[in-house]
């Protein structure tokens, strides 16, 4: 773009009613007022891009009934990694990535993109309304009861001394009941204003903020619409915006399709001219048109031949090198994500059950899913894939969640697991164990003389 023309759209974003958009163009940094949108400055200004924060997302089944897609997960995403999303079909992946780019309504949580609150649920606040009443009305029934046989108890002469002692039990009781209602009260008052503001900000999401996101879809020929040219494909996003300069357009569609290895002829082409790698090229470019931070592959490459997913792989690669993006990938298996992938995190029917760093995943994988996912990955060498064995992950084997609860905490530094106390115990050992063997290998390996 040229120098003027950025000023002008400068100036016309600039002029554009929502006063968020206003913020973001003139800089956060300048003006702090958001308008009463919900925003964590630090995330805005650490290096964390989007931060999802106990993301539930159900689906209503009908008769009352829900299916839980994804329950409770938290994450970040660090501005300029790639940040990989591994499970098995139907475990919630897609769910999440489109949770992220408010293609539903979340049930529950919050997700902050760039520090400003871009989607929530008041599920949990209306719960916690709901529950502290439960909670709170049966103290108050129990405290009644026990004021009762209290004062059956007692002795009720008419003495002055034992009418005094009568009145003190009934106050004591009575100021403990009205301190019960005073927190239902203020769990209500509170939690009203905490859904007033998840409201809000559902209603008030910029625009132009959410444009700095994009999501390339799994499969390339249901995502793009058959009736359109490639060219209005890719421009469609920048008419919604409201860049309405046609030769600009046309010159930013050129721009982006060359960027992504196709030609300008393309432009006036329909999407079944072209092969999956190529449409998916097409998708890729419809996403870049709009100049994203953030972009979200979801399964990019598995609709792929298998000599184009390397291609696809590469072009993604050098886009996050040239463009600074940061990605988040989602893969149905680790083969994918284990070189491509800075940080990965493993998700089981809806919930997140390891998170680390690439290299410390593969060199210490705690959660059984996790060890049976890696053992799904086929090995180079003839000898080792011989000895590979398959491991199926069977939960009700594995754990027993009926006494102790898991909760997903921090193991070592950036390693995260979900796990009950005693696995926590169980998992230490392991990577101790593991290290050992580890330490063991590579003094053998040193003694031989391999490197
Ligand atoms: N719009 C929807 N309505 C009802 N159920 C859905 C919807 N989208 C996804 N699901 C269900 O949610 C679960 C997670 O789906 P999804 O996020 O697509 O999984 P993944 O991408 O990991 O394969 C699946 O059981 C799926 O059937
Ligand atoms: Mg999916």
């Amino acid at each position: 773009m040229s120098k003027t023309s950025s000023k002008t759209q400068k100036r016309k974003l600039e002029n554009q009613k929502n006063p968020l958009e206003q913020i973001l163009v003139k800089g956060l940094d300048k003006k702090m007022d958001t308008h009463g949108v919900s925003f964590k400055k630090d995330l805005a200004f650490n290096d964390t891009i989007l931060s999802v924060r106990h993301l539930k997302m159900f689906f209503p089944l009908g008769e009352g009934k829900k299916l839980k897609a994804v329950h409770d997960i938290s994450f970040d995403v660090k501005r300029g990694e790639c940040f990989g999303l591994v499970g098995e079909s139907g475990c919630g992946k897609t769910t999440t990535g489109r949770s992220i780019i408010r293609l539903y309504n979340i049930t529950s949580g919050s997700i902050y993109f760039k520090g400003f609150r871009i989607n929530a649920g008041s599920r949990w606040n209306e719960k916690e309304i709901k529950w502290s009443k439960i909670k709170g009305n049966n103290q108050i029934k129990e405290l009644r009861q026990n004021l009762k046989n209290e004062l059956s108890e007692m002795d009720s002469s008419p003495t002055p001394e034992s009418q005094k002692e009568i009145q003190d039990v009934v106050k004591r009781y009575q100021d403990e009941i009205h301190s019960v209602e005073t927190r239902i009260s203020d769990i209500r008052t509170e939690q009203h204003k905490k859904i007033k503001q998840i409201k809000y900000d559902n209603r008030h999401v910029s625009r132009s903020l959410m444009s700095r996101m994009q999501m390339i879809f799994q499969d390339p020929i249901d995502s793009l619409d058959p009736r359109m040219t490639v060219e209005d494909i890719i421009q469609e996003g920048l008419k919604i915006q409201g860049f309405k300069n046609k030769t600009q357009n046309h010159e930013k569609a050129v721009k982006v399709l060359e960027e992504v290895g196709l030609i300008s002829d393309y432009c006036s082409r329909y999407p079944h001219e072209f092969s999956g790698g190529q449409r998916q090229r097409i998708g890729i470019a419809r996403a870049l048109v709009m100049n994203p931070e953030f972009l979200i592959c979801d399964e990019p490459i598995s609709a792929l031949d298998v000599s184009i997913r390397a291609q696809i792989i590469n072009l993604l690669n050098r886009l996050k090198e040239e463009r600074g993006l940061t990605i988040m990938f989602i893969a149905h298996d680790l083969s994918v994500v284990k070189y491509f992938c800075d940080r990965i995190a493993v998700m089981y029917f809806g919930e997140m059950v390891e998170l680390a760093t690439s290299d410390e995943l593969f060199k210490h994988p705690l959660h059984p899913y996790t060890r049976a996912l890696l053992s799904a990955i086929p090995k180079p060498d003839p000898l080792s894939e011989k000895k590979r064995k398959r491991i199926i992950y069977n939960p009700a084997k594995e754990h027993d969640y009926s006494v102790e609860k898991p909760s997903f905490r921090e193991i070592i530094p950036g390693h995260f697991v979900l796990a009950s106390d005693s696995e926590m115990i169980k998992y230490q050992e392991l990577i101790k164990e593991e290290d050992e063997a580890n330490a063991k290998k590579e003094e053998e390996n040193r003694r031989l003389g391999i490197e």
